[in-house]
């Protein structure tokens, strides 16, 4: 039991504690010797709780999958099963509750799922985008011939322009689809990310200034450098920085940091970068969906910053996760693996 790889604890019939095990104690953050004896709702919340007062009456579970709020911080999930404590005779002792940690087995359910999307639609897309390329070209150089006939207060202007930024708009999406589907192979040099950071804030300063952001940027100044591809990765925090800057139509406040980071499970070093805004959040439903190929929740969105960012940071072996708070705002954080004077530089 107390090697088990399962969180296992053990109830007496009256609902007090009688043992838990060591993954128990680290899962749930809690102490053995402290709990033991302790009323279970004193140590445990719904629908944890419900779980055990249940078994004790007889009405076990089987593998119930559950998202708990960990003490330590973060969501969990847990497969949980639960039967009756009985002594040979049968007489009921209590309940036993046994819970597994599915959380990563679920990340990576959750990751083969959208990578499995992404090839196919990728595919699509890249077809369509390659296809639509050229009559468009030649629709814009029309467009640009007839407007060049007309006098400037010709009543047609304004259709011929607003068919122009039709066409931009186009231009954009096509570009932004071949970008995602077809990204050209990363330039990796040994580089300052600070550096990368600067560069992408001070690109959009003025914009920031219009709308009333306020950035703050607290950077590692003893970052080493990374390995990555600088065009790239400038593209990743602008397109970050943009959906910030328009999650705050009042304006707010962008923090941005960097940091090294150790895990101690970890061999190698990682460098985080963190952005967090004050905007409007992101609701918990689309959440899972803001890196999906066109998932947008803005009338002009192509929705296609996000995945673009997902998958150049793919391609150097960096990871991307977001929280969100609805009315709170939202944090993007990047880690990127730091070349500790390996020749294996990731592609
Ligand atoms: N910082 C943020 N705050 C709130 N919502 C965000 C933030 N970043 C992304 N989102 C949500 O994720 C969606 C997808 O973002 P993504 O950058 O991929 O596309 P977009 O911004 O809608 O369109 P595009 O980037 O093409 O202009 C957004 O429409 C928005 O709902
Ligand atoms: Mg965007």
């Amino acid at each position: 039991m107390e090697s088990s790889p399962n969180c296992i604890l053990v109830v007496n019939c009256d609902g007090t504690i009688r043992t838990v095990n060591e993954m128990t104690e680290r899962f749930f953050g809690l102490e053995k010797d402290r709990v033991a004896g302790m009323p279970s709702r004193e140590v445990f919340e719904e629908p944890v709780e419900a779980i055990i007062q249940e078994a004790i009456r007889g009405r076990i579970t089987e593998s119930l999958e559950l998202v708990i709020r960990k003490k330590q911080g973060g969501r969990a999930v847990l497969g949980v099963s639960s039967s009756q404590l009985r002594s040979r005779d049968g007489t009921v002792l209590g309940a036993v509750l046994i819970a597994r940690d599915l959380t990563e087995a679920k990340r990576s359910e959750e990751w083969m799922r959208r990578m499995d999307r992404l090839s196919s639609l990728g595919q699509l897309s890249a077809g369509i985008a390659h296809e639509i390329r050229n009559p468009l070209a030649s629709i814009n150089f029309n467009v640009q011939f007839l407007a060049r006939q007309l006098d400037p207060d010709d009543k047609t202007r304004k259709i011929i322009d607003d068919t122009l930024t039709g066409v931009e708009r186009i231009k954009g999406l096509v570009k932004g689809m071949l970008d995602f589907c077809r990204p050209a192979p990363p330039i990796l040099k040994s580089e300052s990310i600070n550096r990368a950071i600067e560069d992408a804030v001070s690109l959009l300063d003025s914009q920031f200034r219009k709308h009333g952001v306020r950035v703050e940027m607290a950077l590692a100044p003893e970052a080493p450098d990374v390995v990555f591809d600088n065009q790239q990765i400038h593209q990743v925090f602008v397109n970050i920085l943009l959906n910030a800057m328009q999650a705050m139509p009042q304006g707010g406040t962008v923090r941005v940091e960097s940091r090294v980071e150790q895990d101690a499970k970890k061999p190698r070093r990682r460098l985080s970068v963190t952005f967090s805004d004050s905007g409007t959040g992101i609701a918990k439903d689309d959440l899972p969906r803001i890196f999906d190929p066109f998932f947008t929740t803005k009338p002009e969105g192509t929705g296609l910053g996000l995945s673009i960012a997902h998958k150049i940071l793919e391609q150097h072996r960096a990871v991307i996760e977001c929280r969100s708070r609805v009315g709170q705002g939202t944090t993007f954080t990047l880690r990127f693996p730091i070349d500790e004077g390996r020749s294996d530089v990731p592609v």
